[in-house]
């Protein structure tokens, strides 16, 4: 199938023209960081009105690079959740009202099921790719899930963070830390400066014996240090905190590959960019006798094309545009599941 895939859960507005779910032929993405920055976060209001004025501008330039026409699409995809409702109906009601136009099917995505099956995508440079089951850990600004991946749709829920998501850690230190907005790209350059060693962090949760996590003890012990070392080195404690996340992320992942026998360990999300735990993982996963899998930084943070696997697999089972059951924004959802099957029940969320 040629598919056109849109996302706007949060503050990127991407459109991706993807064949058979797993051939990026375009992936164009207007990124409001600069918006937000200064306000040290997404603000809601804004991310929407800006999804409104740069929605059209990513299809236009996502067709035109693919070489296409909207006539050419077999079917229309959207990010239905999770996310910021106001955000996600620009991508929805957009994608919907052309599916409706060109009557094809439509379907609405989980965001997070993209991220975790975003490494199934054909790479020029030839990742290797996983095969199933394997164990997915999700380290993004709002989730930091721990899944054990049995096929497209069928996901078991290990384990996931009782406060703070990792990225979101990342982006609260370095706003501790004067750093500006998102903050992991920041604490992950200045990391390079400095001693990993230097400041022994706790590794909250450090026990093999659930798949949970937790980093808001964490941030407080960061805050706690700067306070009590007004001269601290800002490199050192930026490699010292994420050295802490790092280790926590990778001893629990490996805990759950042993449970659950998996050969492929999948990092994804806006945190697997992170050089340390690119580099760190690959080294502690070969040596406990797994591969460390990730895909291109640029599928990692958010983009449309890190949807296709997803959308080819939904829109294969989608009736004609006029028999489908609408879907709709949702800030909270569950992976496996959107609204069409919610109702149809395809996917298994245990
Ligand atoms: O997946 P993503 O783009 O958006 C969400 O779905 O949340 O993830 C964004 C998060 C932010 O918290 C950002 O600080 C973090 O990913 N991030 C990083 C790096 N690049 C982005 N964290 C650590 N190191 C990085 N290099
Ligand atoms: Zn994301």
């Amino acid at each position: 199938m040629l598919n056109l895939v849109i996302e706007s859960s949060c503050d990127e507005t991407s459109a991706a023209v993807v064949l058979n779910g797993v051939t990026i032929l375009s992936n164009a993405v207007a990124s409001q960081i600069p918006v937000h920055q200064r306000y040290g976060g997404v603000v809601p209001e804004l991310a929407s009105r800006n999804h409104i004025r740069d929605i059209h501008k990513v299809i236009d330039e996502a067709l035109k690079n693919a070489g296409h026409t909207l006539n050419d699409m077999d079917g229309f995809a959207a990010t239905a959740g999770p996310g910021l409702v106001g955000s996600l109906i620009v991508g929805i009601e957009t994608t919907r009202t052309l599916a409706m136009m060109f009557n094809k099917p439509f379907v609405g995505l989980n965001h997070l099921e993209g991220h975790l099956t975003a490494v199934l995508i054909e790479d020029k440079n030839d990742i290797p790719r996983p095969s199933f089951p394997y164990l997915g850990i999700i380290v993004s600004g709002g989730h930091t899930d721990l899944y054990h991946v049995i096929g497209i749709g069928e996901y078991e829920l290990l384990g996931r963070t009782r406060d703070d998501a990792a990225g979101e850690a990342f982006d609260k230190v370095a706003k501790m830390l004067g750093l500006s907005y998102p903050g992991g790209i920041e604490i992950d350059a200045l990391a390079k400066k400095g001693n990993p060693e230097a400041i022994k962090f706790p590794r909250p949760m450090w026990t093999r014996k659930n798949f949970d996590f937790s980093f808001s003890g964490l941030k407080t012990a960061v805050l706690n240090y700067t306070k009590d070392h007004p001269d601290f080195i800002l490199e050192d404690v930026c490699a010292s905190f994420q050295e802490a996340v790092v280790d926590i992320l990778i001893m629990k992942s490996i805990a759950a590959a042993k449970v659950k026998r998996v050969d492929d360990i999948v990092f994804s999300g806006g945190v697997a960019c992170n050089s340390r735990l690119r580099a760190l993982a690959k080294i502690r996963c070969e040596k406990a006798g797994f591969n460390a899998l990730f895909a291109p930084i640029e599928l990692c943070t958010d983009n449309a094309a890190m949807l296709g696997p997803i959308a080819e697999h939904y829109l294969k089972k989608a009736p004609s545009y006029f028999e489908n059951i609408p879907t709709n924004a949702q800030s909270n959802m569950h992976l496996g599941q959107s609204l069409r099957e919610a109702s149809g029940s395809e996917s298994k969320h245990r």
